[in-house]
């Protein structure tokens, strides 16, 4: 595992009221890259509602319980202290189920565009492991598209330890590393 260092003035947070034009305005930057640039929509649950409707978007952000096949989850943002800027989100599954087992993992996470390639996807995933640990997952399932070499970096960085690959239903490859977080 590559030595990761702690970053200062960055935290996770469950969002809030307070946070309501800044997320607007970093889900207005990361929709345009996606269209822009035909990128991917992780993670899902930051993109899942329509933020202008904030009250209905902070209410249905996290699953609390099991329902239609998906596992209960929780969603953090990564907060700059000092800039008062939101940097990204992680979702956290709860547990897995076959699904999430095969390609899902517990985390799925996301950048936004104007702050990537600055260790925060790395940092965020060492956060969010704390957070697992909470959660007593103590052995956490981490995938990455095979092409996505940042987000390959970001898992290695925090211990990745490959498992194998698998091919979705679209004939995309996707790797899956586990995390010893006990
Ligand atoms: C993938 C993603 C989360 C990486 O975030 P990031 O903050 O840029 O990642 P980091 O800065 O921690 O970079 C980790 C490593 O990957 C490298 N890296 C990051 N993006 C890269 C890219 N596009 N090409 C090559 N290397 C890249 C970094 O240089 C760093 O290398 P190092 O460990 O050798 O120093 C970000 O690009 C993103 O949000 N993409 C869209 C959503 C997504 O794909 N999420 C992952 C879902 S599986």
């Amino acid at each position: 595992m590559k030595g990761i260092y702690v970053m200062e003035n960055v935290r996770l947070i469950k969002l809030s009221k307070e946070y309501k034009d800044e997320l607007i305005e970093m889900i207005e930057e990361w929709k345009k890259d996606q269209i822009e640039n035909n990128t991917n929509q992780s993670p899902w649950s930051i993109f899942k509602n329509d933020c202008s409707d904030f009250d209905y978007y902070l209410e249905n952000l996290e699953l609390k319980n099991p329902r239609d096949g998906l596992v209960p989850d929780s969603t953090f943002f990564l907060l700059d202290e000092k800039r008062n800027r939101l940097l990204g989100a992680v979702n956290i599954r709860h547990y897995l189920n076959e699904s999430l087992l095969r390609t899902g993992g517990h985390i799925g996470d996301g950048i936004r565009p104007s702050e990537r390639r600055k260790g925060y996807a790395t940092e965020m995933i060492r956060l969010a492991l704390l957070e697992c640990k909470k959660l007593n997952i103590d052995k956490v399932l981490i995938t990455c598209d095979k092409t996505n070499i940042g987000s390959k970096k970001s898992i290695i960085n925090n211990g990745g330890i490959f498992e194998s690959e698998v091919q979705t239903e679209e004939g995309n490859i996707i790797e899956r590393y586990w995390i010893d977080n006990k």
